[in-house]
């Protein structure tokens, strides 16, 4: 009876402690995975209403990292015409999105929420929250990739109207 009562007992604890760790996987995979998105054959989709403001989402395309900032109304209101021309307008919210690589030796910029900006750490280089290189050595902008914007959703790979009118005013490199 101790032993049929005793192997019951292990069983339940071994079911506990097996979904606790399919819940702790999955905790795992929901932080690596922080927006809605799907990959396929070199178009990655992101939804981006979950977004919130002022805090960078790193995506990935093509085996690229994809920085996606929301930007804040402040952050907009503060904006020059170069900086408002990089934006990227999803069901009227702002966002910045570029290739997360850094334009002078292609180290990946951290972004300074308190400043607003990103900060590479190999040569000191500085983007501001538009991607745009403010202090040297980066000579040029971040790479905006190919994109299309669709409701709320952002397809990465894929060249839509906005993304073909920023190529013909030559804000893509
Ligand atoms: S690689 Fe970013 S400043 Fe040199």
């Amino acid at each position: 009876m101790n032993q049929t009562r005793r192997g019951f007992m292990g069983k339940a604890f071994g079911a506990v402690a097996g979904v606790g760790a399919v819940g702790a996987l999955y905790a795992m995979k929901r932080s690596w995975d922080p927006l809605p998105s799907v990959k396929a054959a070199g178009f990655t989709t992101i939804d981006v209403s979950s977004c919130a403001e002022n805090k960078l989402v790193v995506e990935k395309w093509r085996g690229k990292p994809i920085f996606v900032l929301r930007k804040t109304a402040e952050m907009v209101a503060a904006q020059d015409e170069a900086q408002n021309a990089r934006d990227i307008i999803v069901e009227g919210a702002h966002f910045m999105i570029a290739i997360g690589l850094c334009t002078h030796l292609g180290c990946i910029p951290a972004y300074r929420e308190d400043k607003t900006d990103f900060k590479c750490a190999c040569h000191g280089g500085e983007f501001d929250s538009s991607g745009i290189n403010t202090v040297l050595p980066p000579e040029k902008p971040l790479l905006i990739p190919p994109f299309k914007v669709t409701g709320s959703t952002v397809v990465l790979g894929e060249e839509g109207e906005v993304y073909k009118k920023m190529k013909e005013s030559g804000l893509i490199a």
